[in-house]
């Protein structure tokens, strides 16, 4: 039968996209697409293949293992090739797999007995380690099967590598394989490290591996915390090997090379899937990445009756868990609001189903994290889910984005309550400053409202105003008031004598005062302590509301951030209607006059500029110690200035007070007037 040509294209098309990844991957280190993405298109390639066998090339993707290795490093011919792992995905496969090995091996009866070695699949890079006389004598990678790349002088940096042999029994001659891998926290530290000083992150541990095996200069992979694990024999000479799998791996142990602690000896394909269940449970806990689990006929014997397939033995398969990174499309991109007022930019996808579980959200942390990568909507994005951890957008494919894809921009008003959204320039956060007004927020900003040191409303615990709030009893502070015994009964939980002491505890919570009122309000950045300030510098709610930022930093203790945010609380006008709901049920305190101008104050109606540093005070602590004496501290120098106070460098302001004649007292002259004000 003679393949039609959209077969023939598309044959064609799989194989292009095939050797873009291969190179990506392999020569450039910088993966674009997960691997799930490159296996279905290495399957297609290969369904396809073997349903038309005469459009077989030589130089087909499926023809050989890796890739050419780059001339930056000296060639090595691997004698025995390196070669790869046919995948399974589903249990049937395994089991197809197990079928096929007890075939060949005439073992109907005896399967179930027929026993496996069964190993992690390490998510690293495979080396080749050359052991002469017991001395490391070079180091290789993959490459293509045939031929890797010399990377001795990289592989000598490895802790985990043992320059020599120990014990006295190694054969002469010995080459041993395995997997060089960097451990989840190296790779975690690594990343962080490398994203402060503004240089290249790893997509993945395996990337991170690959990519430190192949540094020109050995220092550089020194610095990478790399380990490793041996997995089998490649040469031999001289020496004789036990016969099965497990016991070779327990000699190389004994020369002191590393073996992996998780393998273990399993029988029959049932053990081999008790095997991936319980190895399947433990991989979140494990300190490196996997993604399946080996499994090798552990017989010796039985491995070289059942031989070789092009590039995979027979004899040995790769069970691989549900990929953990996908690709799928963003459908929309919106912004939540967290218990805690945060917007958080979430990407809809087209659902994918990734590490075990059909994913239709996914996090970008924040706005910067947002705009570093660059998503939009109509995208291809990678997804990765891992464990429990939730869903998040690795990075998009930039090739794949459609025309005319505009980027996301951070809203100026809270999508859930409409106020406005707030973001400090050096905050990677944006939050909603609608505070106790806004239903995203509001169990929090009650739970604060209710605690001690705030109104102290005893009996009114995080469960209850959990289920007042999911019950659409509470809504703002104000409901609290109306909240009567009855009802306060019939929640779960709750008796008639402890609903009868809330209502008593909620009674007396309205007369406060006005330190603990503004405090429960939940202003950010108006802790306890500026909450009194506020308190006693303008003695009344009615003067703080109507404060101008310039006023209130005046108050010692309130600097320009916390003016501004005193400021957008109060231009909000459901909060004024809540704190005007609340006064109207009853909540009252004592107002007092306001302290700001003590008339006793011997500064008061001075201006004061301060500049240079202080030798024995903080600038701040003399602005307070100006303050408190009725004096005013502002920023910049006029002819209305009193006094500018210079300290030690002080720039411009000190010539421009002289310039316009203003009088300048240095510490000592400050701390004479502070004496006698
Ligand atoms: S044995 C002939 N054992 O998987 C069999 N490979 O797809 C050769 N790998 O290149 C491989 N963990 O990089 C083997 N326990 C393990 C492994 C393992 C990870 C990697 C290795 C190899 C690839 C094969």
């Amino acid at each position: 039968m003679t393949a039609p040509r959209a077969t023939k294209d598309e044959l064609e098309s799989l194989r292009q996209q095939i050797r873009h990844h291969n190179y990506r991957y392999h020569v450039l280190d910088d993966p674009e697409v997960p691997d799930a993405e490159y296996d279905r298109l290495m399957r297609q390639l290969q369904a396809i293949e073997s349903e038309y066998p005469e459009l077989v090339t030589e130089d087909s993707p499926t023809q050989r293992v890796g890739d050419t290795p780059i001339s930056a490093f000296g060639t090595v011919q691997h004698q025995v090739p390196m070669l790869s792992l046919d995948n399974a995905f589903a249990p049937d496969e395994l089991r197809e797999f197990h079928r096929r090995v007890s075939d060949r091996l005439e073992l109907e009866e005896g399967a179930d007995q027929l026993c496996y070695a069964a190993e992690p699949k390490l998510d690293g890079a495979a080396v080749s380690l050359l052991y002469e006389g017991g001395q490391l004598v070079r180091g290789a990678t993959r490459g293509d099967g045939t031929s890797g790349e010399d990377i001795t002088h990289n592989v000598r940096t490895i802790d985990a590598v043992p320059l020599r042999l120990i014990g006295e029994d190694f054969p002469p001659t010995l080459e041993v394989r395995g997997e060089v891998f960097m451990p989840k926290a190296g790779f975690e530290a690594y990343n962080k490290k490398a994203e402060k000083e503004g240089e290249k992150t790893f997509v993945n541990p395996r990337n991170a591996a690959a990519g430190s095996l192949r540094q020109l200069d050995p220092k550089l992979t020194a610095e990478r915390p790399l380990d490793v694990y041996v997995y089998s024999v490649g040469r031999i000479d001289g020496g004789k090997l036990p016969e099965t799998h497990s016991e070779i791996i327990k000699r190389l142990q004994s020369w002191g090379l590393k073996t992996c602690p998780e393998s273990a000896v399993v029988e029959g394909v049932e053990g081999c899937l008790a095997y991936y269940e319980a190895l399947g449970a433990k991989r979140d806990s494990l300190p490196y990445e996997i993604d399946g689990v080996v499994y090798k006929v552990d017989n010796l014997l039985q491995q070289r009756e059942l031989g070789f397939v092009s590039r995979a033995p027979r004899w040995a398969i790769a069970h691989k868990f549900p990929a953990q990174e996908e690709l799928t499309t963003v459908e929309g991109i919106e912004f939540q609001v967290g218990r805690t007022g945060a917007v958080t930019p979430v990407a809809r996808l087209k659902p994918v189903f990734v590490g075990g579980v059909t994913v239709s959200n996914a996090t970008l942390h924040n706005i910067d994290e947002l705009h570093r990568k660059d998503v939009r909507v109509g995208d291809t994005v990678t997804i990765r889910r891992a464990g429990d951890v939730i869903p998040e957008v690795v990075g998009v494919i930039a090739s794949r984005r459609p025309k005319g894809a505009r980027a996301a921009q951070l809203p100026k008003q809270c999508p859930v309550c409409g106020s406005a959204v707030i973001r400090e320039s050096d905050e990677a956060v944006a939050r909603c400053s609608g505070g106790l007004y806004c239903s995203a927020q509001r169990a929090e900003a009650l739970k604060h409202f209710v605690s001690r040191k705030a109104m102290d409303i005893e009996g009114l615990g995080s469960k209850l105003i959990e289920q007042l709030v999911a019950a659409d009893r509470i809504k703002t502070p104000a409901d609290i008031f109306q909240l009567n015994k009855d009802e306060l009964a019939g929640m779960e939980r709750m008796g008639d004598k402890s609903a009868e002491n809330l209502v008593d505890s909620i009674e007396e919570s309205r007369s406060t005062t006005l330190q603990r009122f503004l405090y429960a309000l939940g202003i950010r950045e108006v802790g306890e302590a500026t909450a009194s300030a506020l308190a006693s510098y303008f003695g009344k709610l009615d003067a703080i509301q109507q404060a101008t930022e310039e006023e209130l930093v005046e108050v010692p203790d309130v600097g320009p951030i916390v003016a501004s945010r005193i400021r957008s609380f109060f231009d909000e006008a459901h909060n004024r209607d809540v704190i005007k709901a609340l006064q109207d049920f009853g909540v009252h305190w004592h107002e007092s006059e306001p302290q700001r101008s003590p008339s006793e104050g011997g500064l008061s109606g001075k201006t004061f500029v301060l500049t240079g540093t202080l030798s024995n005070m903080t600038r701040d602590e003399a602005k307070q110690k100006i303050q408190a004496l009725g004096g005013k501290v502002t920023g910049s120098v006029s002819k209305k200035t009193s006094f500018v106070i210079y300290g030690d460098k002080a720039g411009s302001k000190l010539a421009k007070a002289q310039d316009l004649g203003v009088e300048t007292i240095d510490e000592a002259g400050l701390n004479a007037l502070l004496a006698e004000s």
